[in-house]
């Protein structure tokens, strides 16, 4: 256990890059590895997450290689059976990714394992529409679970979660049949899937149905391999764009940021609650938007997130809450059930959390509501129950709290953003180790 300390940070602000994103950076390694040909990927995330699925993919045949500036060459080949089990540590988009893309190879077996919080995590969601397809699993509804790949058949899965780690594994297993593939998903989740995938040659198509949203992989899946380009990861800079928010006279601009409408709910949310937000240099890079944000201090309002909203902002919610801590007045987050089974119980982390620092705040099984009361007194501990994100929402919260706010254990910082801290530091954020 690691705790770190954030101090109040008056003059919080600058100019920065943001390392790759987590989700797009799975998606590069894992569709490269199934590609004929090498893919060259630059601006790879380069976490814990992102090793362990890099790390799978080479066991599963793939050969990686980094060049000296950092670049990423990964060689695709049919994947085999690797000899050890396949480690996911804590990633779930690692597990429910890598089982999807492995379940269509006749005769592949692969044990999945993970750390105590993805072993608790809920795997039937993509068990279930792979065991349809074809796939066998050996084990429950959690990691660890033994995977034998098979010929698969087709299927068309309404999904009762908006989740793009079950929409994903369902189209990379799909790469592997012929056979008419499609997925109705309640509401959009994020589409770097999709999206990759054409960069891959993979031809797609979305529509809007009656009962949501409606994914299907076209004739041609033969994947070929590409270059990539990874843009920088707005999960991560929801904390700079944050502290920025909530600190009188800060401002941060992020360089190179992913802007995929599908995860701007939180900077569209921070915009909303009165925070200056601009977007400029918006181009497309491998097939995803892409600008500079720049995020400024105002007074905050109190914010009212609708379940309509929140796959947009999924991974942001805890920080979120934690802004509206910040703001004058009743915040209310609906629908947000799904966050019960993240890294952690993050309804329940954030309740705990924020109280103990002096805010009012009620949760139910799916909804969250805080009363705002301008400031947040801070001074206190915060159990991260080993979850990264609630670890840098809490710190950024004590960046701009009246008192500082320690975290009981910052090592889970490393899965998604190793350099969180020296960032921080750099923008004149105040960390310490005690
Ligand atoms: C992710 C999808 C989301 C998100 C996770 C990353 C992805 O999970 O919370 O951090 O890369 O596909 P769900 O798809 O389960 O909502």
């Amino acid at each position: 256990m690691t705790p770190l300390t954030a101090h109040p940070s008056p003059r919080f602000g600058g100019e920065t890059d943001l390392p790759g994103d987590k989700s797009i950076s799975h998606r590069a390694l894992i569709l490269a590895a199934l590609a004929s040909g090498t893919s060259r990927i630059t601006g790879l995330l380069d976490s814990d997450d992102v090793r362990a699925t890099e790390n799978a993919v080479k066991a599963f045949g793939a050969h990686v290689e980094r060049d000296v500036d950092g670049v990423v060459h990964v060689t695709g080949r049919d994947w085999t059976s690797p000899a050890e089990p396949i480690d996911c540590g804590n990633s779930g988009t690692s597990a429910r990714l890598l089982m999807g893309a492995a379940a269509g190879f006749e005769g592949l077996a692969a044990s999945f394992t993970g750390d105590d919080s993805l072993s608790s995590r809920p795997m039937e969601r993509i068990t279930q529409p792979l065991r349809r397809m074809g796939a066998s699993f050996e084990g429950g509804d959690t990691l660890p679970l033994d995977l034998i790949g098979a010929r698969l058949g087709g299927i068309d899965f309404a999904s009762p979660v908006a989740s793009a780690q079950v929409k994903s594994a369902i189209l990379l297993a799909g790469l592997r049949t012929q056979a008419p593939v499609r997925i109705v998903e309640p509401r959009p989740s994020r589409d770097h899937t999709e999206i990759m995938l054409a960069q891959f040659g993979v031809e797609g198509g979305v529509e809007e149905v009656e009962e949501g949203i409606a994914i299907s992989l076209g004739e041609q899946r033969a994947l070929s391999a590409t270059d990539l380009s990874i843009p920088g990861d707005p999960s991560s800079a929801a904390f700079l764009w944050a502290a920025a928010a909530m600190i009188p006279g800060a401002k941060v601009t992020t360089r190179g940021v992913l802007v995929n409408g599908t995860r701007t709910g939180f900077i569209e949310k921070l915009e909303e609650m009165g925070a200056a937000v601009s977007l400029d240099n918006h181009v497309l890079r491998s097939g995803e938007p892409v600008g500079d944000v720049t995020v400024a201090h105002d007074r905050l309002e109190p914010v009212h997130v609708t379940p309509d909203e929140v796959p947009s902002m999924i991974d942001e919610i805890p920080m979120l809450a934690c802004v509206a801590a910040m703001a004058d007045g009743e915040s209310l987050f609906e629908g947000i059930g799904e966050l019960r089974v993240k890294e952690s119980d993050r309804i329940g982390a954030v309740a705990a959390g924020l109280t103990a620092n002096g805010v009012t705040a009620f949760a139910t099984e799916d909804s969250l509501r805080i009363i705002g009361k301008g400031e947040v007194m801070g001074g206190r501990m915060v159990s991260t129950r080993h979850d990264h994100r609630i670890a840098m929402a809490f710190l950024t919260l004590g960046l701009a709290a009246k008192g500082a706010i320690t975290v009981d254990n910052a090592e889970p910082i490393a899965t998604s953003f190793p350099d969180f801290t020296a960032l921080v530091r750099s923008l004149g954020g105040g960390i310490s180790t005690r």
